[in-house]
């Protein structure tokens, strides 16, 4: 995949000028090429407009791989011992915990970290959070009409035999959102991944496809090639201003999960004084005021930050106790266990 290259004015002052400018006026060691290369869980436009204004603002150059949460654990792990990445930013914190037990980040805790409140933090300095979405389902009202179902507002609804094939889902080895959506299921199941993924087999007959992407649902939805995509709500609130205005939230009754959305740096990064400089800007009211821009509708973990009337009130919903350190220490097993007893992964 190409990377994007965040490439700007400011930033070319500077390289014309032989060097990347660090706050207080200081220089990226010898070691440090003045890059961020980022591996960025995002939306591809708000990766490109958050690389793009942190050149703007610090100098220093950055580029981006947009990858699903999966993907970005799997390419890290590929990478280890010859480090593409230098920071890992957006995409569900229970990943980030995954790759943090695996060694594969390593812990900063940035002196711009104090603002976020502690919720929204790794208690070892692993990750730190940038935004938070809730998981819901976005339906297409007209087609849901056709089969006579009214927009499901429960788990169990999702599993009305008339919802055949009329679910979109990704898979959750690929796309932390498919992940929250089960992990989901194992707090509502007190726990038991047995039963999680009981549910899950039930759901499959519903479901027409794992996407690879945790948003693609959306489009299915809004194409109607689906009645229903299990997504985080937010990314169905920009398919909505995307020209799909009918497109429907809600939420589940008995209780949804939600992500914290992480910035942290990568073991052995290339560029860590760089890479430093990006986590501590991705706290800033600046970067975090972004999101609603480019269509993206999360919460920001910065209580600075504007919050736009598109967010969800997260007070107002039911969310589950959603621990993305517990789930993230589960995730590999779980999803070897999902591709065994539910679904395999999408091929490439
Ligand atoms: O579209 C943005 C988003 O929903 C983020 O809020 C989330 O962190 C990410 O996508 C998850 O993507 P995926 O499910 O593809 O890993």
């Amino acid at each position: 995949m190409e990377r994007t290259v965040a490439l700007t004015a400011a930033m070319v002052v500077l390289a014309g000028a032989g060097c990347a400018r660090e706050p207080g006026g200081g220089t990226p060691d010898a070691e440090d090429g003045g890059i961020v290369h980022v591996v960025c869980g995002a939306t591809e436009e708000w990766c490109a407009a958050t690389t793009a204004r942190f050149s703007g603002t610090t100098g220093l150059r950055a580029d981006f791989v947009r990858l699903s949460s999966g993907e970005a654990l799997a390419r890290l792990k590929a990478g280890r011992g010859s480090v593409e990445f230098d920071v890992w930013y957006g995409g569900p914190a229970d990943g980030f915990a995954a790759a943090g037990a695996e060694d594969l980040l390593t812990a900063y805790v940035s002196p711009n970290a104090g603002a976020i409140p502690a919720r929204y933090k790794d208690p070892g300095g692993i990750w730190t959070g940038v935004y938070v979405g809730a998981l819901g389902f976005c339906s297409n009202p007209e087609l849901l009409t056709e089969l006579g179902l009214g927009v499901p507002d429960s788990w169990a609804d999702l599993l009305d035999p008339k919802l055949a094939k009329d679910i979109g889902i990704a898979h959750p080895s690929t796309s932390g959102t498919a992940y929250t959506a089960l992990w989901t299921q194992v707090v509502l199941a007190g726990g038991s991944t047995d039963r999680a993924l009981e549910y899950m087999r039930k759901l499959h007959p519903n479901v027409l496809q794992y996407t690879k992407s945790g948003a693609a649902p959306a489009q299915m939805t809004a194409r109607g090639e689906v009645a229903v995509g299990i997504i985080f709500s937010h990314d169905c609130v920009a398919a909505k201003e995307a020209g799909f205005p009918d497109l429907t939230v809600s939420f589940p009754a008995e209780g949804t999960g939600y992500e914290t959305g992480g910035v942290a740096l990568v073991n052995g990064a290339k560029n860590p004084v760089s890479a430093r400089r990006f986590v501590d800007w991705a706290l800033t009211v600046e970067a975090q005021e972004i999101g609603p821009t480019v269509k993206s509708y999360q919460f920001p973990t910065n209580p600075d930050a504007k919050v736009s009337d598109k967010v969800v009130d997260l007070s107002a919903i039911p969310l589950v106790e959603y621990d993305a350190v517990e789930a993230g220490a589960a995730k590999t097993a779980l999803n070897r266990r999902f591709d065994g007893e539910v679904a395999q992964a999408p091929k490439s």
